[in-house]
């Protein structure tokens, strides 16, 4: 029973943001993301002193001018519910302990009723509200391996951000709301200060991820990500086998570290998605990387199909795209795995009303970039500079530029061509792709409407077959 006597602590782990009316708390443990209304906000707040329950409660009573009595039950119930939901600390009460007997049971009913609809819910608040709920920080152009299909040139990189340049940025971003904060790069783990980057965003309460090419990480390395609550780590893998993934990187030995850096956050409980972009080099093996992804027990994989050019403008990697018929084979060697598995159906026609309300791209609307030079643009893809965060408040960059807000502005339904066809709900149009390919953000994107045309006509195709 919880006593007035208890210091309470937020669980260290935890990473939070403080929005108007509430606060969105995010714990890597189990991943599971929380918002606290309020009064429970005002509470959250005042948990940086660990304060006793009785201290608490004299606060809470202050802030809402209601009676200790009052508040007493009110500040008990809500400690016991984020005790529930592990993300505070009891010590020093009379029974140590009995939060945590509450906790499990609570903590899993809780997960599974409340996090997909929460997640939806906090982001279309960070919408509505203009809030860059996300930050994706490049930290270097600098990489020890060179993937061929990489879109980052420039190297090796100068007059990129020290640290006494990244600490104000993060501490701006903080004051904009961002909670989820990607450190990325080139390969970030390349830079010698990386811990002292992630630990004072850990000191301004972010949550962060890492991508990652896996071949710089360490059982020290991961040990240090542990400690700092990594939220997730995204790491490329870009074949089955060393040979097909090392072809890419043009590393030998790459496939086998990135391997064993994938194993050694898993074995501490650190959610690790792995990754791939298919090309006309790897795509083959669609089936073994699968086979290997499941061996590793990531938490999950994702595999692209689109090549964004080069950042100095080249579209010489765009060769890289896998052909057509190594499209539709992995399409079957899919099918063929799963033969019960139902073929999607098509979805019911979009109206246009609807079409003037979906947002086609979510670039510029919850989440930022700032490269490593301190340029800030939409999202990773599109190349528009809307600021220099070295020079210009971000503040004024996010609420102030013109292009952000054209970009934000455009729905599906300004979109000629995307807006008339039939393939829209099943494409993966990347707006950035669609400008570097032709100019213009409104445009088709032509290596999405390859793939869209192929991945349908095979569907299409099966369709026919089965009736
Ligand atoms: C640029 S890397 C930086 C992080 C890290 N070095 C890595 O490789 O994961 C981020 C991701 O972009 C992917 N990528 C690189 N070039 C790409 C391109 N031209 N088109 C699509 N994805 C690309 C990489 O495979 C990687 O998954
Ligand atoms: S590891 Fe990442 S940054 Fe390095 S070359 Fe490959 S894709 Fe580019
Ligand atoms: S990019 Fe091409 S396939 Fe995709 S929705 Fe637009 S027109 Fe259709």
């Amino acid at each position: 029973m919880l006593s007035l006597a208890h210091t309470i602590a937020r669980n260290p782990r935890t990473a939070s943001r403080t929005w108007p009316a509430e606060t969105v708390v995010y714990l890597p443990d189990g991943n599971t993301i929380h918002s606290l209304n309020e009064t429970a906000s005002v509470v959250w707040e005042f948990l940086i002193h660990r304060p006793t329950v009785a201290q608490i409660v004299r606060h809470v009573a202050h802030e809402f001018e209601v009676s200790e009595e009052q508040a007493t039950q009110d500040v008990k119930t809500l400690l016991e519910t984020l005790a529930a939901r592990n993300l505070v600390i009891f010590s020093g009460g009379l029974d140590d302990g009995n939060a945590r007997g509450v906790s499990a049971t609570a903590r899993e009913s809780d997960k599974a009723e409340r996090q997909i609809p929460l997640l939806y819910r906090i982001k279309d608040r960070a919408r509505e509200q203009n809030i860059p709920m996300h930050a994706l920080l490049e930290l270097t152009n600098n990489c020890n391996l060179w993937c061929r299909h990489c879109y980052i040139t420039h190297r090796p990189a100068k007059g990129e951000l020290t640290l006494d340049e990244i600490k104000p940025i993060l501490d701006q971003l903080a004051d904009l709301g961002v909670l989820f904060l990607t450190l990325t790069g080139g390969e970030a783990l390349s830079r010698k200060d990386f811990f002292s980057i992630a630990e004072y965003a850990r000191q301004r309460d972010f949550s962060f991820s890492l991508f990652t090419n896996g071949t710089l990480i360490t059982p020290s390395v991961a040990d240090r990500l542990k400690e700092l609550a990594l939220e997730r780590a995204e790491i490329s893998i870009l074949g089955a086998t060393a040979a097909t993934h090392d072809a890419i990187t043009q590393v030998e030995g790459s496939f086998e570290k990135a391997i064993e850096g994938a194993r050694l956050l898993i074995d501490r409980g650190i959610n690790v998605q792995l990754k791939t972009t298919w090309m006309k080099l790897n795509i083959d093996e669609s089936e073994e990387i699968r086979d290997l992804v499941d061996s590793l027990g990531v938490t999950s994989f994702r595999g692209g199909n689109l090549i964004i050019h080069r950042r100095d403008g080249s579209s010489e990697n765009s060769s890289l795209a896998a052909e057509e018929s190594q499209m539709r084979a992995m399409q079957q060697r899919r099918l063929d795995r799963h033969p019960g598995a139902q073929l999607p159906p098509d979805p019911p026609p979009l109206s246009e009303e609807q079409k003037k309300d979906i947002i086609p791209c979510g670039a510029g609307q919850t989440s930022l970039r700032i490269d490593a030079y301190g340029n800030v643009y939409p999202c990773a893809a599109i190349n528009v500079l809307l600021g220099d965060a070295k020079t210009t408040p971000l503040a004024e960059i996010w609420y102030g530029s013109e292009e952000l807000e054209k970009i934000r502005a455009i729905r599906l339904a300004d979109l000629p061509e995307c807006s008339a066809c039939a393939l829209w709900q099943r494409c993966t149009r990347c707006a950035g792709l669609a400008l570097m390919e032709t100019g213009s953000l409104f445009a088709a994107s032509p290596q999405a409407c390859r793939v869209a045309r192929i991945q349908h006509k095979f569907l299409e195709e099966k369709q026919c077959e089965l009736q």
